[in-house]
């Protein structure tokens, strides 16, 4: 339906990941645009367009000072890395860690051209073994990380972030929970019900297949627990989108919007082999999850008219009153 976030199943929809080894500590890149540097980047220009007070609760709960040692663990594009960086004043370090040389490579070049190789260095590595000592950190931070790796490293990621972080230091991780999603449009009842189906067989469906879980949220406590935290702290990880809700700037984001909508019909129909395949690798989880094949043909027949209707027409989407929320979970883990 609407927005993503940098973790969301709504969209983009999910692109097939055939290299992808879940076993072993490395792995080869994946495909995007689930996990790419492009996606990482659309999904955080939509995250912070869409929800302005996202990055400053989020830059609260961080509490960099200069000085800090702070890791990002799977870093990815390392965005979260340089925003560490930006808040250190040039005092202190922050390393960035990810298995994929792809997107360290990526993180590599931005972090030259924003002029922080003095205090952000990059490592290969992957979260259940950090190549760091024990000790090291005042702060260890994770968004979006746990929820795809597989089920028995989740607790040895925790245990590796304690491990690393300094008595006294944090572990802050930032995950989503697909149960928090809730999907409101009265003007076209059909849809809302398919869409709130789709997404639970969705959830359903990749954890069977995939071992994502997009609910790990609600787990994160449970995982601290197990990881050794005897100090742990959540915190609410909120957002809600209205169709007719065009943020400060009226006129731009009506634009947004329709650029967004057109994209997204595009998508739809774009019957590229690839673009085939990121719909059938979608609708295989779907059925895994449940949903008949009838019902996401109907779900794909009325999210294109709801698309068309929008773009062909934009004076409806300042009277579209549906309302997507979604979220997930900050956890902190305090090393007592
Ligand atoms: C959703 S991305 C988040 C990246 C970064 N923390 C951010 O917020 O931009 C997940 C990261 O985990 C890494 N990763 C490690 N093992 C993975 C796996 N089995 N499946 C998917 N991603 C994996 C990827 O390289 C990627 O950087």
């Amino acid at each position: 339906m609407q927005p993503t976030d940098d973790a969301t199943p709504q969209q983009p929809p999910a692109a097939p990941r055939p290299n992808t080894t879940r076993e072993t500590h490395t792995y080869p890149r994946l495909q995007v645009p689930l996990f790419g540097t492009e996606y990482l980047d659309y999904a955080k220009r939509q995250l912070f367009a869409r929800h302005p007070d996202y990055l400053p609760t989020l830059v609260r709960l961080m509490d960099v000072h200069p000085g800090m040692t702070a890791v990002d663990v799977h870093c990815g594009a390392g965005f979260y890395t340089r925003l560490i960086a930006s808040r250190l004043q040039g005092e202190g370090h922050v390393v960035g860690i990810d298995p994929d040389p792809v997107l360290l490579t990526h993180a590599q070049q931005q972090t030259i051209i924003e002029g922080w190789e003095e205090v952000l260095a990059l490592r290969q590595g992957y979260a259940t073994a950090l190549p760091l000592p024990d000790g090291i950190a005042d702060l260890v931070f994770a968004n979006s990380v746990l929820w795809v790796l597989p089920q028995d490293q989740r607790v040895q990621a925790v245990r590796e972030m304690r491990r690393v972080t300094r008595v006294g230091g944090r572990v802050l991780v930032a995950e989503p929970d697909g149960g928090l999603v809730h999907i409101y449009d009265e003007q076209r009842p059909e849809l809302q019900e398919l869409e709130t189906r789709v997404h639970e067989a969705f959830v359903r469906g990749t954890l069977a297949l995939d071992g994502d879980d997009y609910q790990i949220g609600r787990k994160l406590p449970t995982i601290f627990q197990a990881a050794g935290f005897e100090r742990v702290r959540v915190f609410p990880r909120l957002f809600v989108v209205a169709g007719c809700d065009l943020g400060d700037d009226p006129k731009q984001g009506l634009l947004d919007r329709i650029t967004e909508y057109q994209q997204a019909l595009a998508a739809l129909l774009n019957t590229a082999p690839e673009a085939q395949a990121r719909r059938a690798h979608r609708a295989e989880r779907l059925r895994a999850g449940g949903l008949s094949d009838a019902d996401i043909a109907r779900h794909q027949e009325l999210t294109i008219a709801r698309l068309k209707d929008l773009t062909e027409q934009p004076q409806r989407i300042l009277q579209d009153t549906s309302v997507y929320m979604y979220g997930g979970l900050f956890c902190m883990g305090y090393r007592t």
